[in-house]
């Protein structure tokens, strides 16, 4: 493997560790996929399969021949933060978009959520946006937040976080998309959250956890952890025992001319 996609593993393993670090990552939890196809060479990206073709539920007709690293399923992020290619794979989609092979050097099988990643990749690309990446991870607050029903609707969340403090506003300033729960790994929780993509980077799904598209693994990171601060300020007021002012919509609106931000209607 040439040294720019080494470089990008590297700050993958990175951000699996901070998912650990943080506590979002119990047991098997979260999965992370990155499109690494423009850090291959022409003669890599044709690496022979080592295992026979998975088939995928649906034509990923805009991920033609594109290569992905992707965290493998019952993999622990704490390990793959110390060995990314024992406990993940790269996966290349098959011209047709219909299937995967494995091109790694060990047959690692990816994440039980990858529908829902080639789909939200899929539906990106065809949509002309340049995100290579879904971070999908279990922050603890957050999905407490998901468990509260007058809380768990897009403005209100949205809203309630970004009142915290201002980066939130700044930091994820698409706000909130809402999935209700579904089961994981199934193509109903990828369409619903494609859905929210629409408008939004950052996705909750009800009682289960937080998914974040964007160019960079960094990136992604961050606005969970953002979101994360924003939580933790509210639960701390509220264990306090007061609820916290929040900031204004004067306050938050100040904030739109003076970091160039689109306000949202
Ligand atoms: P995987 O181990 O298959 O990636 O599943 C973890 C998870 O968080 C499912 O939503
Ligand atoms: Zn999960």
């Amino acid at each position: 493997m040439n040294e720019v996609l080494m470089r990008e593993i590297a700050r993958i393993a990175e951000v699996a560790g901070y998912l650990w670090a943080k506590g979002w990552a119990e047991r098997n939890g979260g999965n992370i996929s990155v499109n690494v196809t423009a850090l291959m060479s022409e003669e890599e990206k044709k690496r022979p399969a080592i295992a026979p073709a998975v088939s995928l539920p649906e034509a990923m007709t805009a991920l033609a021949g594109h290569i992905f690293y992707v965290t493998g399923t019952g993999k622990r992020m704490r390990y793959v933060a110390q060995a990314p290619f024992a406990n993940g794979s790269l996966i290349r989609i098959a011209d047709d978009g219909l299937s995967y092979e494995i091109i790694a050097e060990e047959a690692i099988a990816p994440t039980s959520e990858l529908p829902s990643h080639l789909l939200m990749h899929n539906y990106l690309r065809a949509k002309g946006r340049d995100n290579k990446v879904v971070l999908h991870t279990h922050p603890t607050d957050l999905i407490g937040m998901t468990h509260c029903k007058p809380l768990i609707q897009s403005e209100v969340i949205t809203r309630l976080l970004w009142s915290m403090i201002p980066e939130c506003r700044i930091i994820v300033p698409k706000g909130i998309g809402i999935v209700p729960y579904e089961i994981p790994g199934t193509v109903e929780l990828a369409h619903a959250t494609i859905k929210q993509l629409e408008k939004h980077d950052v996705v909750f799904w009800e009682k289960h956890g937080i998914l974040a598209v964007g160019e960079d693994i960094i990136e992604c990171f961050d606005a969970i952890d953002t979101l994360g601060k924003s939580a933790q300020i509210y639960f701390s007021a509220r264990m306090a025992g007061y609820e916290p002012e929040g900031m204004t919509d004067e306050q938050l609106d100040g904030l739109v001319p003076a970091f160039g931000l689109d306000k949202i209607e």
